[in-house]
């Protein structure tokens, strides 16, 4: 009896534990995102953008927010509305060069779920046109 206390106990620990550490948005990255973004999101030149400045610089502004969540990799993905959000504010924090800044606004699921249906129309012209916006050169692609 005390054995089994004991064991159930851990698990909830471990179950606390995990959804602090982000467990499921890790693994969400890890099974519908890293075959293309790699596991550290740095992308594939020329093919795979990185996420690792563009993320958190697009975040800060209302058309990047709107390009996050409509890229087709986010929109179209089997993920929840509140999966996709967790899983972006995951990437935010553990895959970018760029410190989240105190004033982040986290993604939340109303806001996936307001932004994604509607598709992206001229991808690499927005994608550009951000860049320009948040002061950066664009990197490959
Ligand atoms: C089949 C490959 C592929 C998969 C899988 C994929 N992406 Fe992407 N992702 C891309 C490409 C290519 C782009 C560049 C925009 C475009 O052409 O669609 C992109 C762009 C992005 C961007 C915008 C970053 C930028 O700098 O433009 C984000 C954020 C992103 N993806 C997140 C995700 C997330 C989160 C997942 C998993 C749920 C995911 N992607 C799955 C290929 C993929």
């Amino acid at each position: 009896m005390r054995i089994l206390f004991r064991v159930t106990a851990t698990m909830l620990a471990l179950a606390g534990a995990s959804a602090a550490w982000g467990y499921e948005p890790a693994v969400n990255y890890q099974i519908r995102c890293m075959g293309c973004h790699l596991a550290d999101g740095s992308g594939t030149p020329g093919r795979i953008p990185s996420v690792r400045r563009s993320l958190v610089l697009f975040s800060a502004v209302p058309e990047g927010r709107d390009y996050v969540v409509r890229v087709p990799g986010v929109a179209q993905s089997p993920l929840s509305d509140a999966d996709t959000a967790a899983l972006l504010n995951w990437m935010a924090r553990n895959l970018s060069d760029v410190k989240v800044p105190a004033n982040y606004v986290d993604y939340s699921e109303a806001e996936v779920h307001g932004l994604r249906d509607r598709p992206l129309a001229q991808v690499k012209a927005i994608r550009a046109r951000l860049w320009k916006s948040v002061g950066g050169a664009a990197p490959t692609p």
